[in-house]
């Protein structure tokens, strides 16, 4: 039986092994926590379960900071126990959204890469504990995270006190793929030294102040599976759209078939895009992105991507079992960095990435919403969009143009809210076509849109708004009092259509 001591190998630590209720009776209401984890990969899977048990029974409420979501239902859990007083930067479970739209809890939106400044900064209160998953503690005490890094380097840090989970159901194999870096104080600090997505620029681990680590506790657990939904007759032909999109860059002369370096944002709709790149003529590519999905892998598997950098790896059930079985094959060709590198502005715009993210909608002249339904409800979050639009070379959002059974056009004249604006956004692609963007005016570019991207339903509709605007003029015309009509249509009659059609 493998002993626990293979997976702490700094003796100073033998005796801190502790059960995950005793690590839990350390925190106190009010207090703030750091977690490890980042899209259901990597995250801690019995303290923050200890603590919800004492929360059945005693008021206890947290500060969470994490990467982005949590996995194995923690922020499910800490959603229906009414524990957090504030939650950042990002999430995904629908349970938590119904709380952040309740008003329950405060929940700050933020670009993923921001989180470390504020941290180290003291902008944010101070990290009481920072609960950190790992697959083993090295001879001199450095911290090996295990599928994401996410903050948790940030954490390791500036945290007052530090608990670890080592998880022994991760394979040890993983030991040796990270490059841990933390960058210095703004103002005195040097440019990152990466120029490649494999470049090592840092330590395989976190190497942390010893003293500061509490308690281990020892998990046997594997991480959530993502749930991905298959690519679909629309997703597999936006991809085919995009494709089309860089074969003309090429032909421009702006890209080679190695392309760029590629990011992918989380969802079905961006996962299946990469798929599309499995029968396409790229070959050598590579991948700068934060989350590696199921996709990332198959383009490992045929040969067509050589380097995949991420801060998180997140795959389906029978991904997961396929990847890890056989890790030694991948070990080469991945590297995983904290959050703050992978989606470091400096590094994006460097490097020259093509980023490609999904948008819940878009308006005519580019804006895009990707967090807030009908203006108010929050979905996700911004996660790592902002970082990548902002400062690739590329700037891609993809959607589907309309949801809910035709419903909603996800082309509105005004959107509801604002994540990326016009300036950010470089190409847009739906099932219906692409707009490529650059260079092009306000009024130029509505008519890219409406022709290429809308979808037949709403196309004319859409015109007959711009062709109003247009007569009241303006660089960017409007009618201010029609500009969310389609939202307010929506919200009365479930519809955005002006006229009652039959939904497709
Ligand atoms: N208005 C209201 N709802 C809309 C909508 C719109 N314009 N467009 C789509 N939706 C709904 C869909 O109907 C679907 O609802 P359902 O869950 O009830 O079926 C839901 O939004 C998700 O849409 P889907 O088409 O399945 O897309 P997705 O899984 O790819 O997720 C985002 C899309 C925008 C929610 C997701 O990509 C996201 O959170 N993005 C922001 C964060 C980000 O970009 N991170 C990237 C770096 S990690």
């Amino acid at each position: 039986m493998e002993s626990v001591y293979n997976r702490i190998r700094d003796q100073r630590l033998h005796d801190r092994i502790v059960s995950a209720e005793e690590a839990a009776s350390w925190i106190h209401d009010g207090m703030t926590l750091g977690l490890s984890g980042f899209t259901r990969a990597g995250d801690v899977k019995a303290v923050p379960f200890a603590l919800a048990k004492r929360a059945e029974h005693e008021p206890l409420k947290v500060n969470v900071y994490t990467g982005a979501s949590l996995g194995s239902d923690v922020d499910k859990l800490f959603a229906e126990k009414n524990m957090l007083n504030k939650r950042l930067p990002f999430q995904a479970d629908a349970t938590m959204r119904k709380g952040i739209n309740a008003g329950d809890f405060h929940f700050v939106d933020q670009h993923l890469s921001h989180t470390s400044e504020w941290i180290r900064s003291n902008v944010l209160e101070p990290i009481d504990y920072a609960i950190l998953e790992a697959v083993a503690i090295t001879e001199d005490g450095m911290i090996i995270p295990t599928t994401s890094i996410g903050n948790s380097m940030v954490f390791s840090q500036h945290a007052k006190n530090i608990i670890v989970e080592i998880n022994t159901a991760q394979t040890e194999l993983l030991e040796g793929i990270h490059d841990l870096y933390e960058p210095e104080k703004q103002g005195e600090r040097s440019p990152i030294p990466l120029t490649k997505p494999d470049d090592r620029i840092g330590l395989p681990g976190m190497k942390v102040d010893v003293d500061k680590i509490k308690g281990i506790v020892f998990t046997n657990q594997l991480d959530s599976p993502s749930t991905i939904v298959e690519p679909d007759d629309e997703t597999v032909i936006m991809a085919q759209h995009l494709i089309s999109f860089l074969r003309e860059e090429i032909k421009a002369g702006r890209l080679t078939d190695k392309l760029a370096p590629l990011q992918s944002g989380i969802g079905s709709v961006a996962n299946a895009v990469f798929h599309g790149l499995l029968d396409s003529e790229f070959t050598d590519l590579e991948v700068y992105s934060e989350v590696l999905q199921d996709a990332v892998f198959d383009l490992l598997d045929a040969d067509k991507v050589r380097f995949a950098s991420c801060c998180s790896i997140t795959l389906s059930s029978s991904k997961m079992d396929k990847v890890f079985s056989n890790f030694e094959k991948y070990r080469d060709k991945l590297m995983l960095r904290p959050q703050e590198i992978s989606n470091h502005p400096e590094l994006i715009r460097r490097m020259g990435i093509i980023s490609i993210n999904t948008a819940l909608e878009l308006d005519i002249y580019g804006n895009v919403n990707s967090t807030h339904v009908m203006g108010t409800k929050m979905m996700n979050g911004i996660g790592g969009s902002g970082d990548f639009a902002r400062n690739a070379r590329l700037g891609i959002f993809v959607t589907k143009s309309i949801a809910k059974n035709g419903n909603i056009s996800s082309i509105v004249p005004f959107v509801s809210h604002v994540d990326h604006n016009e300036h950010d956004v470089d190409v847009i692609v739906t099932e219906q076509g692409y707009a490529d963007l650059r260079g092009l005016a306000p009024r130029e570019r509505v008519e890219k849109i409406i022709q290429n991207c809308v979808h037949p339903m709403y196309r004319e509709q859409l015109s007959a708004y711009y062709e109003e605007a247009k007569k009241r003029g303006g660089q960017t015309p409007h009618i201010l009092e029609k500009a969310l009509s389609w939202h307010i249509n929506f919200e009365k009659n479930g519809t955005m259509l002006q006229r009652v059609e039959q939904p497709v």
